[in-house]
């Protein structure tokens, strides 16, 4: 497969920087630097007297976007952290309320495909799947070590993989063999264990590697803390954007945005979770799933879009 220049195509770019309201001299985060296809778009309007402030859990992507970055026009300070740790790295930079939040969810299209990460079962590569790799537990570990109900239950539950069972038993029948190392090998046994094509029509190793990738980077509980964390770093009028890419994901933030506009907290921006239109669908297959949820805190309640 060939990789867009940037190895990343940031998505629904117009759409996050009109919803939210990226002018100069505001203060932004972007929780999720990747490849700075946002970021960079962000700095750009922020002038020079906006602030950026940047994270990103992979240490790799991070240097990319801190080339990209380095002619921006605006200031810039960028950290290496998880956005669970919002708290701590606005502390390290030195700023209390800020005007947006932005986390772009999930990973990067180099990061799927680059063979270092171990993310994909198209190339085979060792098992790992840690986009931080500070992160201790790797996917062969899971794999290896987990028993066979946590493993299925882990697959049913982060993926919605109906073939659970059948796949934790043939892993563990395998790896009673020899440990399961690589990607590739993981493909065969779920492969072997699914025997066909699925009726979704999908990879039969789809589910399995989300479902390990979700847990290796402990996805749901990272965005969990950003969703109760990020309304109280906002100024008033402030916004909080979340992109999200599958239907757990997009759940959670519907949820958390709710439960804020309830308590007053935060008003709902978006009633409707904005998606890409038909042009960039085309331009860019990865974006199809992708839906944007705004959240404004504020004294006073706007209208929603
Ligand atoms: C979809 S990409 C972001 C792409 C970016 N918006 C762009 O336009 O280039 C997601 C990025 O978030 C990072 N990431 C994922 N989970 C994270 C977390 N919990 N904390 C910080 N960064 C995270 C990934 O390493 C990846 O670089």
């Amino acid at each position: 497969m060939e990789l867009p220049t940037s190895g990343h195509d940031p998505v629904l770019l117009q759409e996050v920087l009109d919803l939210l309201e990226v002018i100069e001299g505001k203060t932004i985060v972007d929780c999720t630097l990747g490849r700075a296809g946002h970021a960079g778009a962000i700095a750009a309007k922020l002038g020079r007297e906006g602030l950026l402030i940047g994270m990103d859990a992979d240490p790799r992507n991070l240097e990319y976007a801190q080339a990209r970055l380095a002619d921006a026009p605006c200031e810039v300070r960028l950290f290496h952290a998880n956005f669970a740790q919002l708290e701590h790295v606005l502390g390290d930079a030195q700023v209390g309320l800020v005007d947006g939040i932005l986390a772009d969810l999930g990973l990067s299209t180099n990061q799927l495909f680059d063979s270092e990460y171990g993310l994909s079962f198209a190339t085979d590569a060792p098992l790992d799947m840690r986009i931080d790799p500070q992160t201790e537990m790797t996917a062969a570990e899971i794999v290896n070590r987990w028993g066979e109900q946590k493993i299925a239950d882990l697959l049913f539950q982060k993926a919605d993989e109906r073939f659970s069972r059948r796949i934790a038993k043939k892993i563990v029948e395998r790896r009673r063999v020899s440990p399961i190392r690589r990607t590739g090998e993981l493909a065969q046994v779920i492969y072997e264990a699914i025997g066909g094509p699925r009726p979704d029509r999908i990879d039969p190793a789809t589910r399995t590697f989300m479902a390990l990738r979700m847990a290796v980077n402990q996805e749901t509980e990272n965005l969990q803390t950003l969703l109760a964390v990020a309304p109280r770093h906002l100024k008033a009028g402030g916004r909080l954007a979340i992109i999200s890419f599958h239907s757990t994901e997009d759940r959670f933030v519907k949820l958390a945005f709710r439960e804020a506009d309830q308590r007053d907290e935060l008003a709902i921006v978006t009633k409707k979770p904005v998606v890409p239109g038909e042009i960039e669908q085309e331009r860019n297959p990865r974006s199809r799933s992708a839906k944007l949820r705004v959240a404004q805190r504020s004294a006073e309640k706007r209208g929603a879009v």
